[in-house]
């Protein structure tokens, strides 16, 4: 039930109509029996400071930010956590009591939380393979870098991007032109994540041989539309750990959840990827 005092939240994106987050949230709203709504809010190019004023004005909570805004977001809100201020975007707004907005990065946690949770024999020490340099690559080396891997190779299509990484990142961080190169001289299991589009249902195929992995390793693929992407189908014919990209997009979601509606949401249950993913 939606009374007069329902907590309200959103997700902002043009467009804005694919977002699996009003399922998710309202999901888990009706689940839990909280007074509170999440819609979607389309908000076109040029537009974003206008409707964080409105959000405000009309009482939300806060909202989800996606494509194309989580830049311009990190250079409006009043201030930033300290994941938003080193991945450089913001994808979480919590609208605070006096009215200022607090812009966050929850993806890093979300990688991270469900790389634990669906791969526990992953560990700090094993060296990863990053796959893409753009936002969802800076999330994910924020959380592995936070975690102590030791070695993060970047392999980017742009060496140039898989640099500026490496300038933001640090040492640890070490640019390459292939994934041949990445994926040779590992000494041992290795996590092997993908944060490029290729892979994704009306993108390129994601070309890769995993023949190189050393046994044991474990691939992440933040791709979940397909949810069984080629990588994942050719990592467990090779009989290695796999980890899928929907739990990621669940697990960022729960912050969020916690901060707009004043609770945690229900345990993540194994009939959510069908009730994101249908239609
Ligand atoms: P996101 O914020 O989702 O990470 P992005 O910043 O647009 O999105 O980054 C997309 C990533 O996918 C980039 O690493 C991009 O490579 P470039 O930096 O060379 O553009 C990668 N990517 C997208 N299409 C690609 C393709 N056809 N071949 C190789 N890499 C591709």
């Amino acid at each position: 039930m939606i009374t007069g005092k329902a907590r309200l939240a959103g997700v902002i994106g043009w467009p804005v109509g694919h977002s699996r987050s009003p399922r998710l949230h309202n999901h888990w709203l009706a689940e839990s029996g909280i007074d509170g709504a999440y819609v979607p809010l389309p908000v076109p190019p040029g537009g974003l400071a206008e409707a964080l004023r409105g959000l405000v004005a009309l009482g939300f909570r806060g909202a989800n930010v996606t494509v194309p805004h989580k830049e311009e977001a990190f250079a409006i809100v009043d201030r930033r956590d300290a994941a938003a201020e080193a991945i450089g975007a913001v994808n979480t707004l919590v609208v605070q009591d006096d009215g200022t907005i607090e812009g966050r990065n929850t993806d890093a946690h979300g990688f991270f939380a469900h790389l634990t949770a669906a791969a526990p024999q992953w560990h700090a020490q094993m060296p990863a393979i990053v796959l893409g340099a753009g936002g969802a690559a800076r999330a994910v080396l924020f959380a592995l870098r936070a975690a102590g891997v030791p070695e993060i190779r970047v392999v980017n299509r742009t060496l140039a991007r898989a640099e500026a990484l490496a300038a933001a990142f640090g040492p640890t961080i070490r640019p390459l032109p292939s994934w041949q190169e990445a994926l040779s001289g590992l000494p041992g299991p290795a996590l092997l994540v993908n944060t490029t589009s290729l892979g994704m249902t009306g993108q390129p195929p994601l070309e890769i041989q995993l023949d190189r992995l050393p046994a044991d390793s474990i691939v992440y693929d933040l791709v979940y539309n397909p949810l069984r992407t080629d990588l994942i189908a050719s990592a467990e014919a090779r009989g290695l750990a796999t980890v899928d990209g929907l739990g990621m997009l669940i697990h960022q979601a729960r912050a969020g959840f916690a901060a707009w509606f004043g609770a945690e949401p229900p345990p993540v249950t194994a009939d959510l990827p069908d009730l994101l993913l249908k239609g």
